[in-house]
């Protein structure tokens, strides 16, 4: 008694996170490394941060604020996005949300119906399939190459483009496979979405958490094809409970118009995003502190660690993170010919050695035969998970 929307939803992700938390019921010790929330690791939300927010909530401003947000937060927003990706934004462009994810739910609202199709990487980040087909729908994954260090592959993304495709989205840095898309692959998106009239929507959630490949922000290389560009406070501000995002239109030519008067009509019918969270928010942007520097510095460490000792297992196969916090390692099954897919060895893996991580499959066609991985915990810990791995595929 469930409508097909919601019975055809998955989630990886927290699939995998339910067998764990039975498994810690048996006492079993479970390493968490399905998830990308560094909360809830070392990582803490600065001080400077909870302190404006909970200066907001005494100073009462606990109400329900504009729809599209407060609006000293979108100005500062557009001053931010100005000022490091050279774009032209006004405080009207920008809408804040309960984090991306409430920015890919409105914007596929916004598009989707009636099979149309919307074109996702793949692998791809579970969200985008699941709305799309929340919204009746198609996600069509374009192929991140694997061979080519996961970079998209434009012939494919060529092909796949049809008379029912309303948007093709970007995600870098990528998760899951780590990529930072490089200069020139956005340059031939971009080019291509203008060839076919289609807009960009463009996840850039990871911008501040790169290390040595150059980010380039797919709306400072647009001129007239619209770019919906989607950021937030999760990942870099360390505030990922907040479910604080925003969603950009970088649109010279006004193309986008119909779509961002319904998106706002939307927005005005789930009242706003959370009040104490934007008047913090606005704290984190005007002042952004050294706290991202030094999760990447950590989060550095932990890549090279990690990236060295899966390079090291014979029948396993990576290609290094670009950003991000994930390494999306292959599984070699000619090698491992005790499990007949991904899923079968995570689960597997999981209930041997208490490692969680997240089945390949769970970010369509395209991840199979991989599973994603987290460096976020702290060295002491990824060299017991890391010996555990290595014993178990022994
Ligand atoms: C690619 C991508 N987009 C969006 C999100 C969710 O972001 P938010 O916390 O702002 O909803 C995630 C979270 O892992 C993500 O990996």
């Amino acid at each position: 008694m469930v409508t097909r929307r919601l019975r055809d939803l998955e989630y990886a992700i927290r699939d995998v996170a339910a067998v764990a938390n039975e498994l810690k019921k048996t006492g079993q010790k479970i390493y968490h490394l399905n998830i990308g929330d560094p909360v809830i690791y070392d990582f803490k939300t600065p001080e400077y941060i909870s302190q404006a927010s909970a200066d907001a909530t005494f100073a009462g401003q606990n109400y329900y604020v504009d729809s599209l947000g407060v609006r000293e937060l979108r100005e500062a927003i557009c001053k931010y996005e100005n000022n490091k990706n050279d774009i032209d934004l006004k405080p009207d462009d920008v809408l804040i949300t309960s984090g991306v994810t409430e920015g890919i739910f409105f914007v596929m609202a916004g598009l989707l119906d009636n099979n149309n199709e919307f074109l996702i990487p793949g692998p791809s980040y579970p969200v985008y399939i699941n709305y799309s087909k929340f919204f009746d729908g198609i996600p069509v994954e374009y192929e991140l190459d694997e061979s080519d260090n996961w970079e998209p592959n434009i012939d494919d993304l060529r092909k796949k483009i049809t008379n029912k495709t309303k948007a093709i989205l970007i995600c870098s840095p990528n998760n899951p496979t780590g990529i930072v898309y490089s200069r020139n692959k956005i340059k031939q998106i971009i080019d291509l979405a203008g060839e076919y009239d289609l807009p960009i929507l463009s996840d850039e959630i990871y911008d501040q958490i790169t290390y040595e490949k150059e980010y380039v922000c797919p709306s400072s290389l647009s001129n007239d094809v619209p770019i919906i560009g989607m950021n937030g406070f999760s990942k870099a501000h360390l505030a990922t409970g907040w479910r604080m995002g925003y969603i950009y239109y970088h649109d010279k030519l006004n193309k986008l118009a119909e779509l961002k008067e319904g998106i706002e009509k939307l927005a005005r019918a789930r009242l706003c995003a959370n009040s104490v969270a934007q008047f913090a928010a606005i704290e984190a942007i005007r002042n952004p502190g050294p706290h991202t520097d030094e999760m990447v510095k950590k989060l550095r460490e932990r890549r090279d660690y990690s990236y060295k000792r899966i390079k090291q297992i014979e029948g396993l196969t990576c290609n290094n993170a670009d950003g991000t916090f994930y390494l999306f390692p292959k599984i070699d099954f000619k090698e491992f010919t005790q499990w007949n897919n991904d899923k079968e060895f995570v689960l597997d893996l999981l209930k041997k050695t208490g490692i969680c991580t997240v089945y390949g499959s769970g970010f369509g066609n395209y991840g199979k035969d991989h599973f994603r991985i987290t460096f976020l915990p702290d060295l002491d810990t990824l060299e017991i998970v890391y010996n555990s791995l290595e014993e178990f595929l022994k």
